[in-house]
Parts: structure tokens; C-alpha cells; sequence
């Protein structure tokens, strides 16, 4: 799970409660205690309340160490619950939200310690947190686990006499790929090899129904690779092969719910934005229709003007992301139809929206979202294209983009961008333009770079240029330029010798060469499908400046896979 979190990490097992918790990463901690135990709690952290120490670590115990918790979400009304609890006497080890719901058990629990008295306490404490949370309460004495989610992710793995709760599948894929879905306001109760689903409102119990979802343990392995962000930038040809045999069912069904509306908007976040915003274009060039675009974490400003004919199609790889997850409850709020483009099958947005497209790219670990966005890229071609009326016309369009991103990470190029990462290591800048459809391709590029290398990189529409950003470029300052053979070409170029003649390094990104260009990146031409085979070079790139600058490209600081915080 470190994906998730890796600034500190704690576990909990055992009757007589071994607990070890550490500051750093879980995959540089080696073994740390073996003893048999029947059932145990970790945690992986990205730090909300409190700094990143040993004591702020998860799991957080009670005054007495009866009671084990760790902790997803934000408990915003906890300094009131701290101050209640320390007036009561309880005495607090961390400056976390997380601690005060293990107090808040301890306080309310009785004697006699029987589960159902243990269930229906933390049933009760769950329901006075306020905030998005997901709480896991770990009885040692008992070998009892409770927890509750409303908001922040929780599923169940159902093993072979065994069971595993998680905040997402791949925690316990090499055990099982049976899973239940709890829903939001569930909660499920872990006891002497059974498990139990109940109400969080009226604690009745509730029927578990397993699924089995398709991803493997094997592709959520490194395998050959050094890292999870190479593995995944290499598997695009495979994922994108299969996206052109989309089923044609869902797409046309989305087709049609775009077409009845009255007004689509598109919103996510990060990486997953620059996919929307890339949608805007395809949209205007291949079914001549206008749809917006506004980030996740923006789009609750603009929830007025939402009725219920509008349509919200949100794209998200978790498919937990906070500030998505809010644009579409405003959505709902305001009775709009919701279209979610995810990956993680089961995921809380799957469960909002209306209609769900899922991506089938396998689980994506690396922190920096790779075949996610390409697959994206590809799912809204389909959408626009099938709105032309030509769904064979998109089909054909990814199966090319998927036979040049093969063509592209099986040739030379691969080696000639570690070359050229050795080469700007040293850059402390980095623009990228692009124009069109590729004006995100370059957002996303400068977001790819700066987010693992920590080099400075920005992201402009070429055209702006003259109207401010041009100031930035001195003799030497790399720039990447996107060069698709559309009707930006001669414009885009046009800003490259811009850039050339104040000095700057171009480095272009295009099927053919030209005279501007200090190193040719050759990207074979694939049409209205430039921005999937543009966005790889970009990715090569990031990966390996981070791995010439000795970072880890898995793990870029102060981030988490997953940000399921507002
Ligand atoms: C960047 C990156 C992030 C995510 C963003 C949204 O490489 O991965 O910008 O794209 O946090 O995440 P999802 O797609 O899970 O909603």
C-alpha cells in the first residue's frame, strides 16, 4: 500500500499487541518482529495533521492499548473531541485527529467487552467523526476488528479463511481477488475467521456480496522492471490495443447522453485533467461539439450553473479523488447525470455516478499516472469519433496510436531520451509548448518532469508566448516542443524559432524533423491520436531524469497515489 502514503508506517498484532511504527518508508524498513498472530493492523501515512514522526505514525492506541486504530480521511471536528476527552483525562501521544477515535472508544466502552458491545461503540464513535472517513478499530484482546467508511475507500478481500480490509484491492490481490465493495455509511466486522457487514445508521446486518475483479497479483508486480513508472509507461501499447476494441454498448450509450444534454462538462484533477482539457479539443475537431472543462478541485465555484439536463463526466484513475469526488456530489446536488471514467473497478466514484467506463489498464502504482492518461486520451477518441458518427473511424484511430507507441518504445527513441536526460540533469528550467490538442499534451508534459525530477518545468500554449512567458528564455533554456502534423504545425514551429532566436535549446517532438530543432525526438504520426504517442516521450523523459538525479520514480516527495483529502 506504501503507494498511497510513504512518509511513515506503523503495524499492530497480536493478543499482547506488538506494535512498531517508524518515520520512512515501509519498503526500506526489512523485518521487523515475527510472531504468530491472528490478526493485525497497518498503516502507510501521508501526513494531514501533525509532522511526519514516529509518534504520528498509525496505528494510535488508547490510554490503556485495548484499542488499535488507524485511519483514512480528516476528523474535522477533532480538537473539539480532544479537548472533551483530555478534560475526561485521556492523555494523547500525537498531535493527530486519528488518536482522539481511539480515546473516544476507550471512554465509551463498557466492561464487559463483548464484541457486540465493541461493535456498537465504534458504530457510535464512527457517527460522531464529522468529515470523508474510513476507520479501522483493531481489538487485540478480542482478535476483533471493526471499521467504517463514509467517504474514504474500504474494501474487502475474502480469502481462503481469511479476511483483509483495505483501501484498495492491490493490498491484498496476492492473497485474493475477491472483493466486496463496502459502500459509503457501511461497516464490517472481522471475528474468529468470519466476516460481517453491517449498517453504520441501524447496525442491522447486511448481505456481502463478493465479486472477483480481473486484475492479477502478477500485474500489479514489478516483473522485469526497476520500477513500477517504467513498467508502466511500457505496457500503453497492450492497454491502448485494447481499448480500440472498446464494447461498442458503452460508448454509444455515453455518446447518446452527451448529445441529450444541455451541456457537458468534463472535470478531474491533475494528470486526469489534462485529459479532459485535451477532450475539449477532440471534441470540437471530431464531433464539432463544444464541452467545458474545469479542474476538480475548481469545479465547485461554477456548480451553479448545473441543472439536471446538464451532463458531468468525470475521469479519474482511483476513482477516489477528493476534489472529483465533490465536483460530481455538487453535480448530483443539482440532479445532472454523472459519467465516470475510471480505472479502479468498485471505486467510490464508480458507485456515484450513473454510468461508469471503466479503463481495463490493470493497477497503476507508480505515483505518477502514465497508462491512466493515455487511456483516457484514448476512451474520449472513441466518444468523439462515435459522436461523428464513425466509432470504426476512433477504433482505427487508437488501434494506430497503439501500434506507434509500440513502434516508439521498441526503437531507438527510448535510448536517445536517457541520453538527453543525462544531458539537462543539470537544467534548473524547462518550458514546453504545444498548440491545439497538444497545448495540454505540453501541461502535462512540464507536470510529468517537475513532479519527479523537481526541475522547474512549465507548460504553455504556444501562442502565449509573445503575450509574457517568452521573458523566461535565456541562452541554453531547454524547451520541448510538440509538433503534430495538423494545423498547428506551422504555427507551433513558428514559436520554436521564437524560442531559438532568444537562446533557447528546442528539443521537438514530432514525426518529422526540422531545421529548429537541436534534438529530434522522431514520434511516428498516428493523426487526431498525437497527444497518446506525444505524452510518452514526455514520461521517458521524466522517468529517466529522475533516475539520473538519483531519485526514486515511484515515490516523488511529499506526494500519495491517491488524494483522498479535500
Ligand atoms: C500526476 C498524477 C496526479 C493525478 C491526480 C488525479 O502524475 O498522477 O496528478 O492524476 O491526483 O488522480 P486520479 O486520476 O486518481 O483522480
Amino acid at each position: 500500500m506504501e503507494y498511497r502514503g510513504y512518509d511513515s508506517w506503523g503495524v499492530a498484532f497480536g493478543k499482547d499487541l506488538s506494535l512498531v511504527k517508524k518515520a520512512g518508508r515501509i519498503s526500506e524498513a526489512g523485518k521487523v518482529e515475527e510472531s504468530p498472530a491472528y490478526a493485525g493492523l497497518g498503516h502507510t501515512r501521508w501526513a494531514t495533521h501533525g509532522g511526519v514522526t514516529e509518534a504520528n505514525a498509525h496505528p494510535h492506541t488508547d490510554c490503556t492499548g485495548r484499542v488499535v486504530v488507524a485511519h483514512n480521511g480528516i476528523v474535522e471536528n477533532w480538537e473539539e473531541l480532544k479537548n472533551e476527552l483530555e478534560k475526561k483525562g485521556h492523555e494523547f501521544k500525537s498531535e493527530t485527529d486519528t488518536e482522539v477515535i481511539a480515546h473516544l472508544v476507550e471512554s465509551e466502552m463498557g466492561e464487559t467487552g463483548e464484541l457486540d458491545e465493541l461493535i456498537e461503540v465504534v458504530r457510535r464513535v464512527f457517527n460522531q467523526l464529522k468529515g470523508l472517513n474510513a476507520i479501522l478499530v483493531y481489538f487485540p484482546q478480542m482478535r476483533s476488528i471493526v471499521a467504517f467508511r463514509n467517504g474514504s475507500p474500504m474494501v474487502l478481500g475474502v480469502g481462503e479463511e481469511e479476511h483483509f480490509i483495505a483501501s484498495d484491492i492491490p493490498a491484498f490481490l496476492p492473497y485474493t481477488n475477491k472483493v466486496v465493495f463496502i459502500n459509503d455509511m457501511e461497516g464490517v466486522v472481522l471475528h474468529e475467521g468470519t466476516a460481517k457487514l453491517i449498517d453504520a445508521v441501524n447496525s442491522k446486518q447486511l448481505p456481502l456480496k463478493v465479486q472477483e475483479v480481473e486484475w492479477s497479483a502478477e500485474e500489479a508486480e514489478l516483473g522485469e522492471h526497476p520500477h513500477y513508472l517504467i513498467k508502466e509507461i511500457m505496457e500503453q501499447p497492450q492497454v491502448l490495443a485494447r481499448l480500440a476494441e472498446y464494447p461498442e454498448k458503452d460508448i454509444k450509450e455515453v455518446a447518446k447522453l452527451i448529445k441529450e444534454s444541455f451541456g457537458t462538462y468534463f472535470t478531474a484533477c491533475g494528470t486526469a485533467a489534462h485529459s479532459g482539457m485535451a477532450a475539449t479539443y477532440m471534441f470540437a475537431d471530431l464531433a464539432k461539439r463544444h464541452v467545458n472543462f474545469a479542474v476538480g478541485s475548481e469545479f465547485y465555484f461554477l456548480e451553479d450553473f448545473l441543472t439536471p439536463e446538464s451532463l458531468l463526466i468525470a475521469a479519474s484513475q482511483s476513482g477516489e479523488t477528493m476534489d472529483t469526488l465533490e465536483a460530481v456530489r455538487a453535480a448530483k446536488r443539482h440532479k445532472s447525470k454523472v459519467v465516470a471514467l475510471v480505472n479502479a473497478q468498485g471505486s467510490s466514484l464508480t458507485r456515484i455516478a450513473d454510468k461508469t467506463l471503466l479503463l481495463n489498464c490493470g493497477p497503476e502504482k507508480a505515483v505518477l499516472a502514465t497508462k491512466s492518461y493515455t487511456a483516457k486520451l484514448a476512451v474520449f477518441l472513441l466518444l468523439a469519433s462515435q459522436l461523428n458518427g464513425g466509432l470504426k473511424d476512433g477504433r482505427k484511430l487508437v488501434a494506430k496510436a497503439a501500434k506507434g507507441a509500440k513502434e516508439l518504445l521498441e526503437g531507438d527513441a527510448v535510448g536517445e531520451i536517457k541520453g538527453l536526460a543525462g544531458n539537462l540533469k543539470g537544467a534548473e528550467h524547462l518550458y514546453v509548448i504545444g498548440r491545439g490538442v497538444n497545448y495540454p499534451t505540453a501541461l502535462e508534459a512540464a507536470l510529468k518532469i517537475k513532479e519527479v525530477s523537481y526541475i522547474h518545468a512549465e507548460g504553455f500554449a504556444g501562442g502565449e508566448l509573445k503575450h509574457g512567458v517568452i521573458a523566461l528564455i535565456e541562452e541554453g533554456t531547454p524547451c520541448m516542443v510538440f509538433v503534430a502534423n495538423d494545423r498547428t504545425k506551422e504555427s507551433v514551429l513558428s514559436n520554436a524559432k521564437e524560442i531559438k532566436s532568444r537562446g533557447g535549446f528546442i528539443i521537438g517532438v514530432s514525426p518529422d524533423i526540422n531545421e529548429v530543432f537541436d534534438v529530434w525526438i522522431e514520434v511516428p504520426d498516428v493523426g487526431e491520436a498525437s497527444p497518446i504517442v506525444n505524452a510518452i516521450p514526455a514520461q521517458l523523459l521524466a522517468y529517466y531524469l529522475a533516475v539520473e538525479r538519483g531519485l526514486d520514480p515511484d515515490k516523488p516527495r511529499n506526494l500519495a497515489k491517491s488524494v483522498t483529502v479535500k
